[in-house]
């Protein structure tokens, strides 16, 4: 039905056609061996937060321009996002010239963002393109008011709004002056956006084509330039060192912890918890101080966390309790505990209420409910049934010098202290081994294994062997 259609086409906000990544500069000033959109903060590249906030837009096309170390930073494109190469670079408006080739056919609202302001997010650059919309705005830029605006791109403005944008190195002692900033977010009309990009020119200061001369020329066309001041100015910073980095990671790390807090999570020291943005974690889960949460991690509700834990990629269940211990790749059951002190390797999986105590290595280990590994053990490459205990110190032998080897326990087993599991070898259900056997032969259910040597003592050896100082050997 017409109406119907009508309604739709009212509410259904009009598509993005594109957004355009600016990633191809080198980043000098980071020193480093890797491209400046790769350094990594809260877990993810720079060039990944950047393209999380894009995606939210749901655009048709997304194109990242990339030049220096243009293999690396391609290879790290997720989703729908694709590679265009600048070979040159030449400047920022020379840059979308390069990523809109091949799309002259492309209408509706174009939006720009550099690759190296990984703090924006997906509901800013939403709010922009809204305003941009409502406002049939041939551009709308984004900027930000900010203490020290030195080497930023000047927003010039007289009664009617915006009137251009005028770079550091090209402005006027009084243009410096200016606290209002362009942040390098753009929100374009596809064909004026077009037009402009055809009238670029190289007098400035620097020799590039200024991606900022669009809004200038877009102004002095008659055409409609708005403006949004960025209402966290902090979204829009940018990185170029190292200092910079840190100072955005820290920023990052306190909106990520607020987050959970707000969604029910204890975090009791914000300061020195980070935890990555792909990380979840539910409500009456504890954070407590000194922990860091990597990668894909869950935290399920009522465990807790630290101090002083670090935990990748692991699954923690409802209850479980982690304390200053280090976890990899490990699922831990409702109710488990682990700590102080231990290291959990990939593989290892906690059965509900097991325990892994202090000083414990596991690896690729799986402890079945209930059963416990309390002091001093290496448990790698085991199977461990539920409701056993394995005696302090004992070590599961994986390695034979060539190969790993897996070992069985059953349950209700009870392994001795100090003993050695050499594998392959299977403990039966309800067996017990002797303390500080070395077990190399599979011990039947119900058994006791008890592998060594038997004790025999031989009377007055000391004073034989050992006489006290200055007595002469018997
Ligand atoms: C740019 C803006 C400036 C703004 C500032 C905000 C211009 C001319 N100036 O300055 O007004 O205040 O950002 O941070 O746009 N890039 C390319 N190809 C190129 C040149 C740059 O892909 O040929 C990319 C860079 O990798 C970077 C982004 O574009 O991600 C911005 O370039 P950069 O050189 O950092 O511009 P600024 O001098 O910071
Ligand atoms: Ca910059």
């Amino acid at each position: 039905m017409p109406t119907r259609d009508l309604l739709g086409a009212l509410f259904v906000p009009s598509r993005v056609a594109a957004v355009i990544v600016l990633a191809a500069g080198e980043g000098t000033r980071m020193r480093s061996a890797t491209p400046k959109v790769l350094h990594t903060l809260g877990g993810r590249t720079m060039l990944g937060h950047v393209l999380a906030a894009a995606e939210a837009l749901q655009p048709e096309h997304l194109l990242v321009v990339v030049g220096h170390a243009r293999e690396r930073v391609a290879a790290e494109l997720t989703g729908q996002a694709r590679a265009v190469v600048q070979q040159t670079q030449d400047g920022t408006g020379h840059a979308v010239r390069v990523a809109l080739q091949g799309l002259d056919h492309l209408e509706g609202t174009i939006v720009v963002v550099p690759g190296d302001a990984p703090l924006l997010t997906g509901a800013t650059l939403q709010k922009l393109v809204d305003t941009h919309n409502a406002e049939s705005a041939a551009t709308t830029l984004l900027t930000a008011r900010v203490q020290d605006p030195t080497g930023y791109g000047r927003v010039t403005r007289d009664a009617t709004g915006v009137t251009g944008v005028v770079e550091h190195k090209d402005a006027t002692e009084e243009q410096r002056r200016i606290d209002e900033v362009a942040t390098s977010v753009y929100a374009f009309a596809a064909g004026p956006l077009r037009e402009a990009l055809g009238q670029l020119r190289t007098d400035n200061a620097q020799g590039e084509q200024y991606l900022t001369d669009v809004v200038g020329l877009h102004k002095s066309a008659g055409l409609t330039v708005s403006a949004e001041v960025a209402e966290d100015p902090d979204e829009t910073r940018g990185v170029n060192d190292r200092v910079q980095l840190a100072e955005l990671a820290r920023i990052l790390r306190d909106r990520i912890v607020q987050q959970h807090q707000r969604n029910g999570v204890a975090v009791l020291d914000p300061q020195t918890t980070w935890i990555d943005s792909g990380v979840t974690i539910e409500p009456d889960a504890t954070i407590a101080q000194n922990s860091q949460l990597h990668g894909a991690t869950t935290v399920a509700r009522d465990a807790v966390i630290g101090p002083d834990t670090t935990l990748t990629d692991c699954t923690v269940s409802q209850g479980a309790n982690v304390l200053k211990s280090v976890a990899t790749g490990a699922l831990i059951g409702a109710d488990a505990t682990v700590g102080p002190y231990s290291f959990l390797r990939p593989g290892t999986v906690l059965g509900a209420k097991s325990k892994i105590g202090a000083f414990v290595e596991a690896k690729n280990a799986q402890v079945g409910d209930a059963s416990k590994v309390p002091h001093l053990s290496y448990v790698g490459d085991v199977t461990i049934g539920e409701r056993s205990n394995i005696g302090a110190g004992t070590i599961v032998v994986n390695y034979d010098g060539q190969h790993k080897h897996r070992t069985t326990v059953g349950s209700d087993v009870r392994v001795g202290s100090n003993n050695s599991l050499i594998a392959p070898v299977a403990i039966g259900d309800n067996a017990y081994t002797a303390a500080g056997s070395a077990i190399t032969e599979d011990v039947p259910n119900g058994a006791l294994g008890l592998a060594r040597e038997k004790q025999r003592n031989i009377e007055g050896w000391v004073a034989r062997k050992r006489p006290a100082k200055g007595e002469q050997p018997a």
